[in-house]
């Protein structure tokens, strides 16, 4: 059974022609994202929870709103009527998105119900492991440190997760309130610290059993037009996987193409095709697979854009910003690898509202590197304020390159 394309006239932008899209969350990846749709013609609105967000310095429109709000969400939505809603954060009113799809005001990409089940871990991990039986770590959800405890130790007529595991709220992402169990004695430790870090205050908290991995990928998927014959429906293509690096649960490195064995890829495809076929819709996805030999378990999924797929403004014909564009207004896409690559990181390093970059010539010097600095008003010190980008004849090389031209790169306040 095939879904049909959904597709969008292209028109002249601040015209009554215009395809219009509105970003929620105009941050790194949503400027890439805007970008892509900028050289298209579409007239785009940026929305984020501050002034002057990445992607609001590159849009026709800038507004800032609280996301999360629904009310909020509902009264902008309505006052500017895009064609298309595209979700950057999880942290949205997503309730509001469905019932604004729901009532034929907008369509959501990839869908309401995407966004709602990915922005709780507990929606699409219940769905990935209990409704689609793809393989995950075991995991249990809890609401008191009680709980967190009699679900390690299996005292509560399950089986126990036991140690290591991992801790994380429900609600969070970058690896925010995220850490790892060992024994007994980090219990209370990690549950506070999930308390202090989750993204709203209801306390819920996902323990995992900890998967001793050989290498974890983002298999980036794509629901877009089909080639040929099927160039009316929606299919599924798929990028080279992306290996990287966590720190703390955070991305410090990225690289494209990480090999893979032929059993354990074609697994890994499977299950990004089954649960991008579940969530439905038109967009790009990022499906975060762990990797132990043949075993692949998923992780997790974005329904937009990867923060480990940055590499791929390097590495691939379209990168994964262009393919999401060109997904959602139904036109056709090229996922084919140019050249191995990788990114690394570029963190603030100082906390301030005036940042400049030192060394940024001497970044650039090297032939095949490339960089992004995306323009955030305020620096933190683990503020992600850029990437370097490298690509080389091999993932090796490309690593090296990608992170000498990142330590270049020297961010420095400037005294008022
Ligand atoms: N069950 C697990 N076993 C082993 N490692 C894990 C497990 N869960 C998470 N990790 C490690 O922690 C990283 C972050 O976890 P996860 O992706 O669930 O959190 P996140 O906060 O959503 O991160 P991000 O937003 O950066 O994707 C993973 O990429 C992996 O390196
Ligand atoms: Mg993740």
């Amino acid at each position: 059974m095939s879904t049909p394309l959904q597709t969008l006239p292209l028109g002249t932008p601040l015209s009554p022609s215009a395809a219009r899209v509105m970003l929620l969350g105009s941050g790194e990846l949503g400027k890439e994202v805007l970008m892509a749709l900028q050289r298209l013609g579409v007239e785009t609105i940026a929305v984020d929870r501050y002034d002057n967000a990445p992607g609001q310095q590159v849009a026709h429109h800038a507004r800032t709103i609280t996301m999360s709000d629904a009310e909020q969400l509902r009264t902008l939505i309505e006052a500017e009527r895009p064609h298309l809603v595209v979700p950057e954060i999880e942290a949205i009113a997503t309730a509001e998105l469905e019932r604004l799809e729901a009532a034929g005001v907008v369509r959501v990409i990839p869908t309401a119900r995407a966004a709602r089940l990915t922005m709780d871990r507990e929606g699409i991990r219940r769905l990935a492991a209990e409704t689609l039986a793809l393989p995950t770590s075991p995991y249990r959800f809890c609401d008191s440190q009680a709980e967190l405890q009699a679900a390690i130790d299996g005292t509560d007529g399950q089986p126990g997760i036991g140690y290591p595991c991992i801790v994380k709220p429900v609600m969070s992402s970058s690896g925010k309130g995220q850490s790892k169990i060992d024994g007994p004695a980090d219990v209370a430790a990690a549950w506070d610290y999930a308390m202090a870090g989750g993204r709203v205050s209801h306390g819920r908290i996902i323990v995992e059993g900890f998967i001793d991995f050989d290498y974890e990928i983002t298999q980036l998927t794509v629901r877009a037009a089909g080639h040929g014959d099927a160039a009316q429906s929606v299919c599924t293509h798929f990028c080279e996987p992306i290996g990287h690096l966590q720190v703390s649960g955070d991305y410090v490195e990225s690289w494209q193409p990480h090999p893979m064995s032929p059993t354990a890829l074609q697994r890994a495809r499977d299950i990004a095709k089954t649960i991008t076929d579940n969530l439905g819709g038109q967009g790009l996805f990022g499906v975060e697979l762990f990797v132990k030999g043949d075993m692949v378990w998923f992780s997790e999924v974005s329904p937009r854009p990867h923060d480990t797929g940055l590499v791929t403004l390097s590495t691939q014909t379209q990168s994964e910003f262009e393919l999401h564009a060109r997904a959602i207004l139904g036109l056709p896409v090229d996922t084919s690898l140019r050249s191995p690559g990788a990114s690394a990181v570029i963190y603030g390093g100082v906390d301030t509202q005036d940042v400049v970059f030192d060394g940024v010539a001497d970044a650039l010097a090297e032939p095949g590197t490339d960089l992004r600095l995306f323009g955030k008003p305020e620096s933190f010190v683990k503020r992600r304020m850029g990437v370097a980008l490298a690509t080389g004849e091999s993932i090796d090389t490309a690593r090296d390159k990608a992170r000498r031209a990142a330590a270049k790169v020297k961010p420095r306040a400037v005294a008022r």
